[in-house]
């Protein structure tokens, strides 16, 4: 289902991150938040442009839920990507759904610190930041060399 509307996407030559959008919106749809009832959908451009989503999943024992980004860079991981180019966090609401603390550091995992961080709301991407911005002298891989 996402991969065909991926397909469609790009065969409409659509811009990378209206792609990236409606690959959130479309995983968003799918959240599991009967607590919050607040959905979230992710979506990451891998190294070799492949897109790849997630979106939050909560549990009855709170704590255990996980959020979009997670689910996200775990997709990316599975499918061989390595490396997050972009992605987009995408959220109802009037305050901007940047990604929580924890999620800054798993993104970080990944990313470069000029990667963008797009955070988007049902009209589309309302901001877009670079890693370093949310998350300036970040701990790193490369702090255990
Ligand atoms: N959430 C995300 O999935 N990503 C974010 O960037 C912010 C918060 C989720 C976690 C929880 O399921 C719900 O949104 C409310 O915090």
């Amino acid at each position: 289902m996402i991969q065909t509307l991926l397909k469609a996407a790009t065969g409409t030559r659509m811009e990378a991150t209206d792609t990236l959008f409606s690959a959130a919106r479309a995983v968003q749809a799918r959240a599991h938040a009967p607590y919050s009832r607040f959905h979230v959908g992710a979506a990451i451009r891998d190294e070799t442009g492949a897109v790849h989503a997630g979106c939050n999943v909560e549990n009855a024992a709170y704590p255990v839920g996980t959020c979009a980004e997670a689910g996200a860079i775990a997709a990316m991981i599975a499918a061989g990507g390595r490396r997050i180019a972009a992605i987009l966090v995408l959220g109802d609401g009037e305050a901007l759904v940047t990604p929580c603390g924890a999620c800054r550091q798993r993104i970080r995992e990944f990313a470069a610190p000029d990667t963008p961080i797009h955070v988007a709301g049902p009209a589309g991407v309302r901001r877009t930041f670079t890693l370093d911005e949310l998350l300036p002298a970040s701990f790193g891989p490369d702090n255990l060399a």
